[in-house]
C-alpha cells in the first residue's frame, strides 16, 4: 500500500487549532478508504521564530523536501507587536519565502456561497443563484511585482522606491495552459484578467492566453481589465467562473470573492508548482486574537485537505466524501460563531466540535 506523505505545517495562531481538526478529517479518511497517510509536523513564521530564530528554517525546509504534499497553516502575528522582532519581516520571510522555496506558480482560490448560508453573503440575495455560486481564481504566484526587485533610493533630493513587475511568457504559458486544461475538462469558461491597456506585462499576458486559448477551441474565454473586472464581480458575480490571473491583481480580486462565501474561514487554497507538488493552506489569516479559544471555523483547513487528497494524490472519491460531509454538516445545522446567527435550526459549535461532526460524516 502506497505510504503518502504530508508535512504538516500549522504556522502561528489558530493554524495549530484548525490543523489538528484536519488531520481527525484526514484519519476519518485513512479509516474509511484503507490509506496510509504519514504526517511529519514542521515550524514556520513566528512558531518557528520561538525555536530557531529563523521564520523559514532548514528543517522545515527538508521536511518540504521530504513531503508528497504540504498541508499549511497561517502565519503572523498581533497587530500591536508587528514592529517587534519575531514579527517584522514575518510573512515575506515565510508564507512567501516557501513559495519561492517551493517555486509554486498557481495557486487555485475557490469562493463558494452555500445556499444554505446565502444570508451571510456580502452579495445581495438576488446576486445569488439558487444552488450557490462558486468562483474559482487561478492567480499566478511566483512572478509578477512580488518577487521583481525591490528598491527605495534617493533621487533629486528625495526618497524613491522601486518595484519590478516581470514576467515571463513560460510562466504566463504555464498558468494559462492549467486553467484551460481545468475549463476543457469542467465545461467552466474563463476570465482572463489584465491592465492590458496600460502594462507590457498584462499585453504579454494577452497575447500567450490567446495562444494557448487556440489549442482549447472549446473552451470559451474573455479578456477582462481588471478594474472592470472588480466592478463587475460585485455587481453580476454569476457571470464568472474561473478566473485567470497574475500575482497582484489575483491577491486583491481574491481578497475581493472571499467576501462572497460570509466567511473566510470556509475558503481553503492550493499551490502548485511546475512539477505538480502541492501545498494548501486556508485563504484567511493567523487570527491571533481568536486563537485558542475553541472558536474558529476549521472548515477552511478541512477544505484544504479535500484539495490536497484530489490534486497531490489523485483521490476524487475522497475528496468528495469530505466536500459532501462539510456541507452536509452546514445543512444539518451546525454553525461555529462566525456562521452563527440564532436561526431556527442553527446549533452553536466548538471548532473542536465541528471537526467531530465532518469526521463523523465523512
Ligand atoms: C495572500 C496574502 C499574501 C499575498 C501576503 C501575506 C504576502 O495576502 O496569500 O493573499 O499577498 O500573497
Ligand atoms: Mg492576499
Amino acid at each position: 500500500m502506497p505510504q503518502y506523505k504530508i508535512a504538516l505545517i500549522p504556522g502561528d495562531g489558530i493554524g495549530e487549532e484548525v490543523c489538528v481538526e484536519a488531520v481527525k478529517v484526514l484519519k476519518a479518511v485513512e479509516k474509511k478508504y484503507g490509506h496510509s497517510f504519514e504526517l511529519k509536523h514542521g515550524l514556520i513564521g513566528g512558531a518557528a521564530w520561538d525555536v530557531h530564530k529563523s521564520h523559514f528554517p532548514d528543517e522545515t525546509k527538508s521536511l518540504c523536501d521530504w513531503s508528497d504534499a504540504v498541508l499549511f497553516g497561517s502565519v503572523g502575528g498581533p497587530v500591536a507587536e508587528q514592529d517587534t522582532e519575531k514579527w517584522i519581516n514575518c510573512e515575506r520571510e515565510s508564507i512567501l519565502a516557501i513559495r519561492k522555496y517551493l517555486g509554486l506558480t498557481v495557486n487555485l482560490r475557490p469562493a463558494q456561497v452555500f445556499p444554505e448560508l446565502a444570508h451571510l453573503s456580502v452579495l445581495k440575495a438576488e446576486k445569488v443563484p439558487e444552488n450557490g455560486l462558486e468562483i474559482l481564481m487561478f492567480r499566478e504566484l511566483s512572478q509578477g511585482l512580488y518577487f521583481g526587485e525591490h528598491t527605495t533610493y534617493e533621487k533629486d533630493g528625495q526618497k524613491h522606491a522601486r518595484d519590478i513587475c516581470d514576467y515571463s511568457a513560460d510562466t504566463i504559458r504555464f498558468i494559462a495552459e492549467f486553467a484551460f486544461r481545468a475549463a476543457k475538462q469542467s465545461g467552466k469558461k474563463i476570465a482572463s484578467v489584465d491592465k492590458a491597456n496600460v502594462l507590457d506585462t498584462s499585453r504579454l499576458w494577452r497575447e500567450v492566453v490567446d495562444e494557448v486559448a487556440k489549442n482549447y477551441p472549446e473552451v470559451s474565454y474573455e479578456h477582462w481589465l481588471v478594474d472592470n473586472c472588480a466592478q463587475q464581480l460585485v455587481k453580476n458575480p454569476d457571470w464568472f467562473e474561473y478566473i485567470l490571473t497574475e500575482n497582484l491583481f489575483g491577491d486583491i480580486l481574491s481578497d475581493l470573492t472571499s467576501t462572497f462565501p460570509g466567511s473566510l474561514g470556509l475558503l481553503a487554497s492550493a499551490s502548485f508548482n511546475q512539477e505538480g507538488f502541492g501545498l494548501y493552506e486556508p485563504s484567511g489569516g493567523s487570527a491571533p486574537k481568536r486563537a485558542n479559544q475553541n472558536i474558529i471555523n476549521p472548515i477552511a483547513q478541512i477544505l484544504c485537505v479535500a484539495m490536497m487528497l484530489r490534486h497531490s494524490f489523485g483521490m476524487e472519491d475522497e475528496a468528495i466524501a469530505i466536500e459532501k460531509a462539510v456541507h452536509q454538516t452546514i445543512k444539518d445545522g451546525y454553525r461555529t460563531y462566525d456562521l452563527y446567527r440564532e436561526l431556527e435550526g442553527e446549533t452553536k459549535v466548538g471548532t473542536d466540535q465541528m471537526g467531530d461532526l465532518i469526521a463523523e460524516r465523512v
